[in-house]
């Protein structure tokens, strides 16, 4: 909270010209109107003796949290001063209040000021005076008399709305500012103790770690605020923005240990990986959106959903705590008391929230003698255990013999993937269908985020480049599509600038592909390629990912046939305007609605094929 508090030497009386509007109005009647006076430009400012001092008076202001200024008369220490601090962005995030002990100084002040920055009066800048009040939700610059400003400390001691106070024509002594001194000291004292100056002016050193939900608000936001900072207010320190989450190859993770040039700020906008998993020396600052990206799974709908949700209290506890671990810190919680004390006190381990498949294929695979009762320490409900038992018979994972579960040869192949088991499934199938090489590809693809960047100020251009990968078929061919494309220039940036694809992901996809093909080779799978047949590859997706299909209704809706869940096509699928049939997908997001990703069109018999007492129960369920 920078203060200016002015010690005019000379004993001179300001004399204020009046401002235009009230000139017209005071004028006698039958007075020869004078045209009102050219508001001041650019010009007329710069060449206030106060302009050359501009730059080291704002670099001063910048570093001092209370400061005396002693200039002569008219050199334009009460018009100027509250402009630069504004144009500066110091005190951005509340008022700059200016004080005077008159009232038609506040008034004559604001108007004048308000002309220079060429706006009206009570929007950017106004005033406040006894029984009378021009601002508004706008204001940022407000004169108001010394009196006025006592009054609203008397509310409120902390004076909070003010980021920054100018005590003018302190050499005056009236009581009212004498007495101003006094407040305004104290509350700068309590505001420090509180950790409540405002955030811009910090210094350069201290960072920031801002909790968002996923890649794609990441990437987004980075770029906003990296055009941001091309923009910041000259004075002000500069910003390296970085963003942060898992799937970001491991050397650009790496970045956010390492500390900002001299003289910038470190910005980190980050998943919750920055919540728990690593520690950032430096970070002063904490924004949390109370968001995060979260899996939940209803055993009795079968639904997994990938759903952005409200942290819980210990996760809002364990972001806070990231901020000033080295000194004290500040935390800035987007959301209400209210809202926090909805919370869950705790968050669901999640166990408790995800398709348990995977992990009872890994006990399984251990020889955990009895599965159904296994030590956990969370226990998930039996009704998930339940399910995905049922989900790994159905993909022919195990044997149950006499209440003992086992897995079959094909579930201990399946468990040398690191995979979930319908993609290790699909993987183990391929060979049947003659097309390991593009299964591989495909599985890779989709264990990875986003290949394809979608940045949404360019969309139509995005949508006429993807034309040509584009396949009718779904987004699993179309995305195999892009790969092999991608294949054929050798991964060429360039390339990948101008088709909107993700050259990082892609690298990331080569890598697992690269990964899955060794397993296969260990497995002694013979490894194919389909070439130009996609069918193929259709019907191997279909018979490992039948529990995943949606068939579509006569009202032109779909409904998932394992839980009879009404779904829809997710905006990003190739398929968006398309009505196919009948189609698998790879997973539901539940947004504002229940969305399917990934899609690829099926034949409905291959999916009979593939699991005919799954479908014959289901029709049966339907019926009922
Ligand atoms: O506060 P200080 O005495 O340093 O100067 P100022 O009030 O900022 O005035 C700067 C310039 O603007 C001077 O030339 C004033 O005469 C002029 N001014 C004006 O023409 N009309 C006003 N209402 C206020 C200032
Ligand atoms: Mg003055």
């Amino acid at each position: 909270m920078p203060q200016a508090g002015q010690l005019l030497r000379p004993a001179k009386r300001l004399k204020l010209a009046p401002p235009p509007r009230r000139a017209m109005l005071l004028a006698p009647p039958g007075a020869k109107r004078q045209p009102p006076a050219p508001a001041a430009g650019e010009s007329q400012r710069r060449s206030l003796p106060i302009f050359q001092a501009r730059g080291s008076l704002l670099s001063q202001l910048r570093s001092l949290d209370s400061a005396v200024l002693i200039g002569e008369t008219g050199s334009g220490k009460t018009t100027q001063i509250p402009q630069y601090l504004y144009e500066a962005g110091i005190g951005c995030q509340g008022i700059i209040a200016v004080t005077q002990p008159r009232r038609v100084a506040a008034i004559s002040l604001a108007t004048r000021v308000s002309d220079e920055k060429k706006t009206e009066l009570g929007k950017l800048v106004g005033y406040t005076v006894r029984f009378e009040d021009l601002t508004s939700n706008e204001t940022r610059i407000k004169f108001l008399t010394d009196g006025m400003l006592l009054r609203e400390a008397i509310g409120d001691p902390l004076l909070r709305k003010y980021s920054v106070v100018i005590l003018d024509e302190a050499h005056e002594r009236t009581i009212h500012t004498d007495v101003l001194f006094g407040v305004v000291k104290a509350a700068l004292r309590k505001r420090k103790e509180l950790g409540k100056l405002p955030l811009r002016e910090a210094p350069s050193s201290q960072d920031i770690l801002v909790f968002l939900t996923g890649q794609e608000e990441i990437e987004a936001m980075t770029k906003t605020c990296r055009d941001i900072a091309k923009h910041l207010s000259d004075g002000c320190p500069q910003m390296v923005v970085m963003p942060l989450y898992a799937s970001l190859p491991y050397s650009q993770q790496l970045r956010v240990f390492q500390a900002a040039p001299l003289g910038y700020r470190k910005v980190i906008l980050s998943t919750n990986v920055a919540e728990t998993s690593i520690t950032i020396a430096g970070i002063k600052y904490v924004v949390d959106t109370g968001m995060v990206k979260a899996k939940k799974y209803s055993p009795e709908s079968g639904l997994e959903v990938l759903a952005v949700q409200r942290v819980s209290k210990a996760q809002a506890w364990q972001r806070t705590g990231r901020a000033g671990r080295e000194d004290s810190g500040i935390c800035y919680r987007l959301y209400t008391e209210d809202e926090f004390e909805k919370f869950d006190k705790m968050t669901i381990p999640e166990i408790q929230r995800c398709n348990l498949a995977s992990v009872m294929l890994q006990l399984l695979a251990l020889r955990i003698p009895n599965v159904l009762t296994f030590d956990f320490m969370s226990k998930p409900s039996p009704d998930a255990v339940q399910a995905a038992i049922e989900q790994l018979d159905l993909l022919g994972a195990v044997d149950r013999k006499e209440d003992q579960l086992t897995l079959t040869p094909l579930g201990r192949k399946m468990a040398a993937f690191p995979l979930e088991p319908k993609f290790s499934k699909t993987i183990l199938l391929s060979p049947k269908f003659h097309c390991t090489e593009e299964i591989l590809t495909i599985v890779s693809l989709l264990s990875v985020d986003s290949i394809l960047y979608n940045p949404p100020s360019r969309r139509d251009e995005v949508q006429s480049v993807r034309k040509k990968f584009i396949s009718s078929e779904g987004d699993h061919v179309t995305l195999l599509n892009v790969y092999r494309a991608f294949k054929n220039v050798s991964g060429n940036k360039e390339w990948c600038k101008e088709n909107f694809v993700n050259n990082r992901n892609m690298m990331l996809v080569s890598d697992v592909r690269a990964q899955l093909r060794d397993i296969c080779l260990k497995l002694s799978l013979p490894i194919e390629s389909s070439r130009s047949d996609t069918g193929n590859i259709r019907r191997c997706l279909a018979h490992s990912l039948f529990m995943n299909t949606a068939e579509l209704q006569p009202d032109g809706t779909y409904t998932t046939v394992d839980s009879h869940q009404p779904v829809a096509i997710h905006p990003s699928s190739v398929l968006f305007h398309c009505k196919p049939a009948c189609v698998i997908y790879n997973e539901l997001l539940h947004t504002n609605k229940c969305y399917m990703r990934d899609l690829c069109v099926v034949d409905a018999d291959w999916l009979h094929d593939a699991a005919p007492d799954y479908f014959r129960r289901k029709l049966r369920a339907a019926k009922n």
